[in-house]
Formats: structure tokens, sequence, C-alpha cells
């Protein structure tokens, strides 16, 4: 299977990621709806809606800062370091990942397309006033605060940058997200239940373009029925492999 989809990616036109939270496992960020997901220990309509935010900002602050202390400690692993890797070679085009976490621009990737937003970057409620804390080097002292975060331009609740359920995703990113697929000949899948939409059309965009799909996933997934290859096992091992017999290719 690895020698397979190395082969096709080795060869590959516009090869692009689409990434999900299993590729951070491995990096101790727990995922959504694994085993010990988040969503089978918290209910997400209590933490990660619109409405859940108004009806108890300081419950959804408390639990966003326990994931961004977890998050911010996480180092990027053998897949995430695979990825700027095979960037670096030119052979990788994009990363479209579903993740906040941040780990693909710390492994080195440039062309990152967050489809659900940032977990290090803050919002206001009310005006046009948005930060990203590592790069104003206000994270650390942010996660001490136990206050509500207040928007330095006109005093209203600051919010987590990203995307709650039933809100849109970032209207730039989905369709430059959407452009990339529809020039893309190899997604390479990893990590993803495949089950949250829009997202999770970005492989079948490829596919119904006649491309390929190559997923990464120990258990199957939403996307697996239209995966040319599926390769049972872990991110960081399988990519580290794969990234090895594609180096052997390209020579
Ligand atoms: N390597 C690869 N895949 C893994 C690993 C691993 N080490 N560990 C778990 N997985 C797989 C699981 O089998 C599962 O299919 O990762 C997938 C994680 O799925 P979800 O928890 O549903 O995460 P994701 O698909 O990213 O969720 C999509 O839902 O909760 C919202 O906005 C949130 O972006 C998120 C979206
Ligand atoms: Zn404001």
């Amino acid at each position: 299977m690895i020698e397979g989809a190395a082969k096709i990616i080795a060869r590959s036109r516009f090869l692009i990621a689409f990434t999900g939270a299993g590729i951070s496992a491995e990096s101790g960020i727990p995922t959504f709806r694994g085993k010990n997901g988040l969503w089978k220990r918290y209910r997400p309509e209590e933490l990660a809606t619109p409405e859940a935010f108004a009806r108890n900002p300081k419950l959804v602050w408390e639990f966003y800062r326990w994931r961004m202390r977890i998050i911010s400690k996480a180092k990027p692993n053998k897949a995430h370091l695979a990825l700027a890797e095979l960037e670096r070679m030119g052979v990788l085009k994009a990363v479209i990942t579903q993740n906040v976490d941040d780990l693909n621009r710390e492994a080195g990737n440039k062309n990152i397309i967050e489809l659900h937003g940032n977990i290090f970057r803050v919002k206001c409620i009310r005006c046009d006033y948005r930060e990203n804390l590592k790069e104003s080097g206000r994270l650390e002292k942010f996660l001490e605060d136990e206050d509500f975060p207040k928007c330095p331009k006109c005093g209203s609740l600051l919010r987590p940058d990203v995307v709650w359920f039933g809100e849109a995703l970032p209207e730039g990113a989905l369709s430059k997200a959407f452009n990339l697929a529809r020039k893309s000949d190899v997604c390479l899948v990893i990590g993803t239940s495949g089950q949250v939409f829009p997202a999770a059309y970005i492989p079948h965009i490829v596919k119904d373009n006649g491309g390929y799909v190559i997923e990464i996933n120990p258990s199957q997934s939403g996307i697996t029925p239209i995966a040319d290859i599926f390769i049972r096992g872990k991110a960081g091992e399988v990519m580290d492999e794969l990234l090895k017999k594609v180096e052997e290719l390209r020579g």
C-alpha cells in the first residue's frame, strides 16, 4: 500500500493534503469523535456553538483555555514534519486542514488553509478586532488569566477565532480550498472521520475530477469508500515511511 501510494505521490502534478484531528493525535492532542474524543466527554452544543458562548462565555473560555494549554505544549509529529518536507521538495502544493492547532505552521509548511480557524487567534464579537496571541506575545499571560478577555478597541468580549457548529466557514478559506481541490490530481487524506461538511467535500472534488484519493487512518472513515488506496495505520508512522519511499523514487 505504501509503495503504491508513494508511486502516485512521486509522479503527482498537484498534490494536496486534507487533514483532521487524527494527524495530531500522536502529538498528544485529543481527537473529537475517537475513543476519549472531546465530543465523547463533553457536549459540543454546550461548548462549541455561538449560542453556548452567548449563554455561558465563562464555561466556553474555560474549555478553550484548557485546550489551548494542551495544544501549546504539543509538538509537530513525524506526519506534520513529512508534509513540511514534501512541500520543501515541491511535491505538496498545499495543506488544507480542519485542525485549529497551528501544528502545520510549526512544522514549517507555508501554504496552509485553516478551514476551521486557529485556536491561538481571538476576535471581537462586536468590532473587527482580531489578534494572534502567539504573534502578539500575549499567549502565556492569556492562559494564566481567568477573567473574560476584553476587546482593547471597543471593550466587548473576545471569542476564540475558530468555526463553531452552525457557523459558516471563513469565505476566503473555503473557496481557496475548493479551487485547489479542483486543480489537484492527488489528495492525501490524513486522520479525519470525514463527517463534517463542507470541509469533507474536498476529497470528493478531487475524486470527481478524476484524481486519486489516498487515505491514512487506523479506522475506516466517511472518506474510505472513495479512497483508491486506504492505509490502515497511524499518521506519524505511515507518513514517515511514505516520505522515505517518495524520496527514494524521486532520487
Ligand atoms: N493517525 C491517523 N488518524 C487517526 C489517528 C492517528 N494516530 N488517531 C485517530 N485517527 C483518526 C480516527 O480514526 C478518526 O477517523 O482520526 C479521525 C478523527 O476524527 P474526528 O475526531 O471526527 O476529527 P475530524 O475529522 O478532524 O473532525 C472534523 O469536527 O469537531 C469538529 O471542527 C471540529 O475540525 C473538527 C471537525
Ligand atoms: Zn471590539
